[in-house]
């Protein structure tokens, strides 16, 4: 009994459940939390943050940028991926080791063993940013799940059904703490409040989140 508390402890990270195939790995990011901000760093002198126009023409309040093989774009045309960053015609940044290290840590504790996210879309959130519902379905292949990472200040993350009008559960998110969602709750709406205003140690006014995605 005592080897298997402590072994709990040592081995696996606080999991909370959020739903079927769906668990929420609190703190897990704290530890590399540097070296990820460190490559973001470098991610951003190529391709900065920059708020994208929705299919329906409204700019959103979140900034975004994308690391690895595809980027999550949007514009009048629509929601996709693309190869390229529209803001400066070349590739999207190579996406970090630790970043890909992380992604997979946290998708495999999750029970998705293999990850291997080819997109990394980076969202930046101020104080009154929000995201509204809405699914992530501009994937190729819904079997891979969605890692979600979440640093600097806390945000309430809504985490919905499979329909638009199905109950909504709140998540506190904080600094370091990484939500995995697949299987049955792949295609689930998810969304952001409104960021409450604060000031957090290392990141000051602001969120940056992580979403990593097996898109192609
Ligand atoms: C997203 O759904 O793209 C981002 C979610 C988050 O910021 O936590
Ligand atoms: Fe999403």
């Amino acid at each position: 009994m005592r080897d298997l508390f402590e072994g709990h402890f040592a081995a696996e990270p606080a999991a909370e459940g959020m739903g079927e195939g769906a668990v929420l790995l609190r703190g897990l990011a704290r530890d590399c939390a540097a070296d990820l901000l460190g490559a973001l760093h470098d991610i951003l002198e190529v391709s900065p943050f920059r708020h994208m126009v929705t299919p329906g023409g409204y700019s959103m309040s979140v900034a975004l940028t994308n690391c690895g093989a595809a980027g999550w774009i949007t514009d009048r045309s629509g929601y996709r991926y693309g190869a390229t960053d529209p803001l400066t015609g070349s590739s999207w940044p190579a996406m970090p080791d630790c970043f890909l290290a992380l992604a997979a840590t946290a998708a495999e504790a999750a029970g998705y063993v293999g990850f291997r996210p080819d997109a990394c879309l980076i969202n930046r959130y101020v104080p009154g940013a929000r995201l509204s519902l809405h699914q992530d379905r501009n994937e190729r292949d819904f079997a891979h799940p969605i890692v979600s990472v979440s640093l600097g200040l806390p945000a309430t993350f809504l985490f919905g059904g499979l329909k638009r009008s199905d109950p909504v559960r709140r998540f506190l998110l904080g600094h370091g703490d990484v939500a995995v969602w697949g299987g049955p709750s792949r295609l689930r709406f998810h969304g952001v409040a409104d960021l409450k205003d604060g000031d957090h140690d290392v990141l000051g006014r602001q969120r940056i989140n992580l979403t990593f995605r097996r898109a192609l």
